[in-house]
């Protein structure tokens, strides 16, 4: 539901209030403006009075006082436009900053809920209409209802009875101001929505481009677009009728009057009860009217859509991080104690009606400072749930989860996930220089540690024969690197955040490998886990579901269907049958006949 009026535009108050002394100077030089233009008109009719008097000296003089005026307002109106739409590019920037951060707050889940493209097109375009309330459309606004409120009393002043002809098209301008605003209002939301789904289809489409084209999806996407396009354009339509109407119905009005005052003045000028150059002067404040009016007209219908963006972006800063510092945190840890006991968990659910279970079932782990735990399972069998659960990207119960003896809850949420280093499943590479994405926020990160980082994870090779070695830049999302490769230089990202170097205090104490030795090679892998032990000597919690990678690991958890149901190390699980036997079995024939097909690099491309 939508909150009440006020509280939709706090946010909006509390963008701007660091700008109050901006604001403020700029509304200062808008009055000034507003008087300065003003006068004119009663200057013109002035000099038409002297013009009947035959006196063309005067008049002359008059005109060069305007023209003064003229380049007076020309100098202050541009410095009070530069002031106010400054002022909206640093609300619009303070409010980026703002979503940004809080962005970085939001547990993953949120994301999958939401959608990543609708979130990225409300940071953009609804931000812009924000933007575009706090510069033009205060300017706008407030020049608009000043220029109004001056020039009703300027005709006052003149004649008090013409002046109350122009209040007939008010009532009639209120009544359309409010009808066309709510549709207004209504056709924003629901197209900023549409273009939220419609760049949605863009980002899936372009990052799945490989999905698309090997199925062949492209005219079935390109339908799916077509209508998601169509609809954005159908609201745009809707809401562009109710702006474009908006205008012509407020000159209309505003024509009605001209007459009137045509009528009723025209009137007592031939009764000799008003001077022609007050006449004049009176119909120039009429014709200045039309543009404060188009100007008001303008800004309301900008509000209405800067309100429904900004109800959108407050739903954004609003929502519930759930997963949070505590009050008090204990200190950092230190040791790389790990232990689960009894832990289970379930995802929230997303398919009505479809059976869940539990993706961790009552799941005890223990591992002491430098262990290499091994965790092992087939796909979908929860390990990376149980990784999560270790990074708290998942709330979790109270007491499952420990490191050094306090529940992981208890730790800073920066201090916890600095203490892991952690290869997700799916590495993701930045389009960065391969040294700064193993480097990754280390800024002063020296050559040297990296080089030995890349050397631990066996990547160096690889990265030496890169065109510009170290400094070559990685496509977006790695495209340009093998599977493998990726894999590897993840992992020497995470080793380096690792290796005790004297550069760097506080080593992470628990290195996470989330099933990222699928792409490397048996022998490869043993020798990546040995200098784990002799070179880094943190404790390690490493995922895999092909066996090979991890049977050198000190013991070895075997998950299936989110329960442990053996636990050992890789000779004792041979030796005691079950599962972990069986699947060892399967897999070393599988290598065999991969191998008799594919002599050369069958690890390397495996999926
Ligand atoms: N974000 C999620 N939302 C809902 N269910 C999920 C999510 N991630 C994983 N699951 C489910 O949890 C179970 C364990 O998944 P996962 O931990 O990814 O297994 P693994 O890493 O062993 O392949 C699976 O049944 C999977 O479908
Ligand atoms: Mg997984």
């Amino acid at each position: 539901m939508a909150p009440p009026k006020l509280q939709r535009w706090a946010l909006f108050f509390d963008l701007i209030r660091p700008h109050k002394k901006a604001l403020a100077m700029g509304f200062f030089l808008l009055i000034a403006t507003n008087v300065l233009t003003m006068i004119v008109p009663k200057m013109i009719g002035e000099a038409i009075d002297w013009l009947d008097k035959g006196e063309f000296g005067v008049v002359l003089a008059w005109a060069a006082a305007v023209l003064a005026l003229t380049v007076l307002r020309f100098f202050v109106r541009i410095f009070s436009r530069f002031l106010s739409l400054e002022t909206a590019r640093h609300v619009s920037y303070g409010l980026r900053e703002r979503l940004f951060a809080k962005f970085l707050r939001l547990p993953p889940s949120y994301y999958q809920e939401k959608g990543t493209g609708d979130l990225i097109s409300r940071a953009i375009n609804d931000v812009n209409l924000v933007q575009a309330m706090a510069g033009f459309g205060i300017m706008f606004g407030l020049s608009g209802a000043l220029s109004i409120v001056l020039a009703v009393i300027f005709i006052l002043t003149i004649n008090a009875e013409l002046a109350l002809w122009l209040l007939i098209p008010i009532p009639p301008i209120a009544a359309a101001v409010a009808v066309l605003g709510a549709k207004i209002r209504h056709y924003t939301l629901e197209g900023q929505k549409s273009l939220g789904r419609m760049t949605e289809l863009i980002q899936e489409n372009i990052s799945g481009v490989s999905l698309v084209k090997g199925f062949a999806l492209e005219e079935s996407e390109a339908r799916r677009f077509d209508a998601q396009a169509r609809d954005v354009m159908n609201q745009n339509i809707g809401e562009f009728r109710a702006r474009s109407l908006m205008l012509p119905v407020m000159i209309l009005c505003t024509g009605v009057s001209e007459l009137l005052v045509l009528y009723v003045g025209g009137q007592a000028v031939i009764a000799g009860e008003l001077s022609l150059g007050d006449f004049a002067s009176f119909n120039l404040y009429l014709a200045f009217l039309v543009f404060p009016t188009i100007a008001v007209g303008w800004t309301l219908s900008l509000q209405q859509r800067a309100e429904a963006a900004l109800i959108r972006l407050k739903e954004i800063l609003d929502a519930d991080e759930s997963i949070a510092d505590p009050k008090v945190a204990a200190p950092a840890p230190e040791r790389g104690h790990i232990s689960i006991s009894k832990l289970s968990f379930r995802y929230p659910e997303r398919q009505k009606g479809e059976a869940r279970r539990l993706a961790l079932d009552k799941v005890s782990l223990e591992a002491a400072p430098g262990e290499i735990i091994g965790i092992v399972g087939r796909v979908g069998s929860g390990k990376s749930t149980l990784i999560r659960a270790l990074l708290r990207l998942i709330e979790l119960p109270r007491g499952a989860v420990s490191i050094d003896g306090r529940d992981i809850a208890d730790y800073r949420l920066s201090d916890l996930r600095r203490a892991i280093a952690l290869v997700p499943q799916d590495e993701f590479l930045f389009s960065a220089p391969v040294e700064r994405n193993i480097a990754l926020g280390w800024l002063k990160a020296p050559a040297e540690a990296i080089a030995r980082a890349a050397g631990l994870a066996h990547v160096s090779g690889d990265i030496e024969g890169f065109p510009q070695g170290y400094k070559t830049r990685l496509g977006e999302r790695g495209l340009t690197v093998s599977g493998g490769q990726r894999q590897r230089i993840g992992i020497a990202r995470a080793l380096l955040r690792a290796l005790p170097l004297a550069e760097r205090p506080r080593p992470a104490k628990i290195l996470v490998l989330d099933d990222c030795l699928s792409a490397v090679d048996a022998e490869t892998a043993a020798e990546i886990l040995h200098s784990l032990k002799s070179e880094v000597g943190c404790t390690a919690i490493i995922s895999a579901h092909r066996l090979q990678s991890i049977r050198h690991a000190d013991r070895i958890y075997v998950l299936e269907r989110g329960r442990i149901v053996q636990c050992g190390s890789h000779e004792a699980l041979l030796a005691e049958g079950g599962m972990y036997k069986d699947m060892w079995e399967q897999q070393l024939l599988a290598l065999e006949i991969g191998e008799s097909l594919e002599p050369r690099h069958t690890l390397e491309a495996a999926p």
